[in-house]
């Protein structure tokens, strides 16, 4: 099939190099006479397309992406609420069923004479993608997510801007947390991987790591605390992912699942201090650096990966592929089929260099 009008949607939590994907594809359509279309807020812009003056899709021009390479976010808007697989509809009882709306996703296509779509998320998107490919629609996803929980990607981009950041404040916190011999323990992002508290926490210098593949045992991290102790380090630095929790504990949930939206995690970090502080008897105080790890400029390693995967996803286009990711791998950015990477997290291993890196230096992982 000759392509000649392709569309790109941003799905899923933003994360920075966003605008870098739609950047880099845009123009690589463009350089082959293609048009290019921005869908809104994932799929909204096709289910509520009366909500948006341009009717829910953006024609991307040279003009329309200019200048966007290093802005965070997305230029289209997404959307973490309303899976096409699951839509969530409220019935007149008040009740909610969840419909499959992905048919109307292809009818769509169809309709305006879309060839393909660019589909840029996380593993939710990726799992949409897979199905509207197998439903015959020409789709290429792109590996998006700051938690970098994506399998069959050496990583994602967004990452590097998260852990670049949450060392950067981890960096800050030491001088205060020696200041006033305290433990600092700070709580950040990763769902259910742990991969930005990993790399941040040893990069940053923290003493103890506390990831969700790790249940951990606070005893073990408070005789961490009373060794610094003994040998004269007064304060401490904790790093918390949010799904972290204790050994056969929960997850500290901040809100329920709800229809078309996942649990939302936090909390942990304050529960950690306050056990913390009890067994050592120090004061403890605790920062969560919640929605800023996603927000801000992309790094220049982000950048950089994010037109790579753009550009690269329009080339497997123009080479007639369909229901693959664009992955990075070294030293060229290869294919792997989406049903590989639909429905997968990718954890940190128990047993990688990383984690191993963390041990030797003296980190406590909390068991
Ligand atoms: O999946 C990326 C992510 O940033 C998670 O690390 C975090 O738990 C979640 O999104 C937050 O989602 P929301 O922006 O809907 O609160």
């Amino acid at each position: 099939m000759s392509i000649k009008r392709i569309a790109i949607n941003t799905g899923g939590g933003d994360a920075p190099g966003l605008n870098a994907v739609i950047r880099a594809a845009t123009l690589a359509a463009i350089n082959r006479g293609w048009e290019c279309y921005g869908l809104r807020d994932g799929f909204n812009g096709i289910f509520f397309s009366e909500r948006y003056e341009d009717g829910g899709a953006v024609r991307l021009t040279r003009d329309r992406v200019r200048g966007i390479g290093h802005l965070g976010g997305t230029i289209l808007g997404t959307t973490n609420r309303g899976n096409p697989l699951k839509f969530p509809l409220r019935m007149p009882d008040g009740s909610v069923r969840e419909i499959d709306r992905s048919g109307e996703i292809v009818e769509y296509f169809a309709k305006k004479q879309i060839d393909a779509l660019i589909s840029i998320g996380g593993d939710g998107s990726l799992t949409i993608a897979h199905a509207l490919a197998k439903q015959g629609l020409t789709v290429v996803g792109v590996p998006k997510t700051i938690d970098n929980d994506l399998d069959k990607t050496f990583t994602t981009f967004g990452f590097d801007t998260a852990v670049a950041f949450a060392t950067e404040c981890l960096d800050r916190l030491h001088t205060t947390a020696e200041s006033h011999q305290r433990l600092m323990v700070v709580e950040m992002m990763g769902r259910y991987a742990g991969w930005i508290a990993l790399h941040s926490g040893i990069a940053g210098g923290a003493h103890a790591i506390l990831l969700p593949e790790i249940p951990f045992d606070l005893d073990k991290v408070a005789e961490k605390i009373r060794q610094r102790d003994e040998y004269g380090r007064s304060y401490s630095l904790v790093v918390v992912a949010e799904g972290a929790r204790v050994t056969d504990g929960q997850r500290a949930v901040m809100a329920p699942a709800e229809a078309g939206q996942a649990e939302r995690l936090g909390g942990i970090g304050e529960q950690v201090a306050r056990a913390l502080s009890k067994k050592t008897g120090k004061e403890a105080r605790t920062v969560v650096l919640g929605h800023l790890v996603r927000g801000g400029t992309p790094t220049s390693f982000d950048r950089l990966a994010a037109m790579r995967f753009g550009a690269a996803a329009v080339r497997a286009l123009e080479q007639g592929k369909s229901g693959v990711m664009v992955s990075l791998a070294h030293p060229d950015v290869q294919y792997v089929p989406l049903e590989q990477v639909a429905g997968r997290m990718k954890a940190v291993p128990l047993d990688c260099d990383t984690l191993a890196t963390g041990r030797d230096m003296g980190v406590c992982f909390g068991d």
